[in-house]
């Protein structure tokens, strides 16, 4: 090259060489992810709502209905911020709040993961029984803090979340961004609040992940999740235990084993397997490696209901001095084979189901799930009651009567 033009590289030194590398690299990086995010659905709203519908979602706090949702100050009850009432346990959950007279502030961005009616649908009986819903995003920190300023809380209930294994594997940006933005900016904003509030959020039994002893306890390592969602549920206890040890917030996660019951979730088995059953569609029951049945320990939403409210009240204060970090299982230590389930549902429509058996596909189910409660039985005498039969007919009762379809009687 002597004599020649210099290249914009030429005479530079290695390292420099490998600086615009990878300022390069990075940039190229950075385009690919705003373009793969793009692709998704609009830059605009969070990940859940990119990949599943409309772009942005609303800001909506209408501060006098903020404030009657709240209700009277009155010493003896709980004034309960709680995300996720237009979903499935947060809709149970307020109702049996507002019920025993306690003041319930709800939050929801109603994404459209599944039926955006349905969720509807539990907001509007919600305000009919005095719990209003503000609109929002979890991942709205300013919004958030607005909202946590409305009223006089106690406690700080924590159900909105991108659930449901599978779609982890579809949309893994969604778990992202309302398991993990989502939760730290809610601890941000009650962090940032005069005096802190207790924290009562939503875990999972997934993360007990690839693990085979059962039943599975608190005690066990979680360290071996099966699906991203699984992961950020796991991710949350770790976070909550950080502002825990760090701020002296008071934490506890509880991990749901399998919830079923009326306003009930489609994207799940007992639900889209009622559905196919009516319809004649195929139902597909998955069967481990091994030609393993799937077990999965099912509990009632009256028992969840129980047991989320149980924890609440025992939470101790958000102080150095008082706060404690708690994890607790909360299932029903029944463990059924889907096929009972199965079984159980062709019983009460009246009508056999077009079931085949498939491998379970690789997408972050595991073979079975069995809870042991004692840590929760003896913190607040949680004791599930419901056995699958008596749930799965209170299911298909509000089924029948919210679509429309006749049973056998
Ligand atoms: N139902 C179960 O079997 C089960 C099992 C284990 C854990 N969980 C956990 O329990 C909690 C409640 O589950 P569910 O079955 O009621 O689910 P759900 O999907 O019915 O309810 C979650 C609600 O949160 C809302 N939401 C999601 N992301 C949000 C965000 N970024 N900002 C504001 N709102 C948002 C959704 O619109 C939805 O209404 C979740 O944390 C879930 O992961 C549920």
């Amino acid at each position: 090259m002597r004599g020649g033009r210099p290249s914009a590289s030429a005479g530079k030194s290695p390292s420099f060489k490998l600086l615009l590398l990878v300022v390069l690299s990075v940039a190229g990086l950075v385009l690919l992810l705003r373009s793969a995010v793009a692709s998704s659905g609009g830059a605009a709203g969070p990940p859940s709502q990119r990949a599943t519908g409309p772009s942005s979602y609303k800001r909506v706090l209408d501060l006098d209905r903020a404030r009657a949702s709240c209700g009277a100050a009155d010493p003896t009850k709980h004034v309960v911020f709680l995300t996720g009432t237009g979903g499935f346990v947060g809709f149970h959950t307020a109702r049996e709040l507002r019920r025993q007279g306690h003041g319930v502030l709800g939050l929801d961005n109603f994404n459209d993961y599944y039926s955006t009616k349905l969720k509807r649908d539990r907001q509007h009986i919600l305000e009919k029984e005095g719990v209003y819903t503000v609109e929002g995003d979890i991942a709205d920190g300013d919004f958030v803090a607005e909202v946590l300023r409305a009223c006089p809380f106690t406690h700080v209930l924590h159900l909105a979340a991108q659930a449901g294994v599978r779609y982890a594997a579809k949309n893994p940006l969604a778990y992202v961004h309302s398991n993990l933005l989502g939760f730290v900016t809610l601890l941000e904003a009650v962090k940032a609040m005069d005096e802190m509030l207790p924290v009562v959020y939503a875990s999972s039994s997934s993360v007990y992940g690839l693990n085979d002893k059962v039943p599975f306890s608190e005690q066990d390592r979680v360290d071996r999740p099966a699906s991203l969602y699984a992961a950020t549920k796991k991710s949350n206890e770790m976070i909550a235990h950080t502002y825990y040890n760090i701020y002296g917030m008071s934490l506890t996660g509880l991990r749901f084993f399998t919830v079923y019951g009326p306003y009930g979730r489609p994207d799940m088995a007992y639900f889209f397997f009622t559905q196919r059953i009516l319809s004649g569609e195929e139902i597909q029951v998955f069967k481990g490696p091994n030609g393993e049945q799937v077990q999965r320990d099912f509990t009632y939403i009256d028992d969840i209901v129980d047991g989320v409210i149980g924890a609440l009240e025992t939470s101790p204060k958000s102080t150095k001095e008082e706060a404690e970090y708690r994890v607790f299982n909360l299932g029903n230590t029944n463990p059924e084979p889907v096929t009972a389930l199965v079984q159980n549902l062709e019983d009460i429509l009246g009508k056999k189901g077009n079931t085949r058996v498939v491998p379970m596909p690789a997408t972050g189910d595991v073979l079975a799930t069995h809870a042991n409660v004692s840590a929760a039985y003896e913190a607040f005498g949680y004791q599930p009651k419901t056995d699958l039969r008596t749930g799965l007919k209170k299911f298909v009762d509000w089924y029948a009567e919210y679509y429309g379809v006749s049973l056998p009687k």
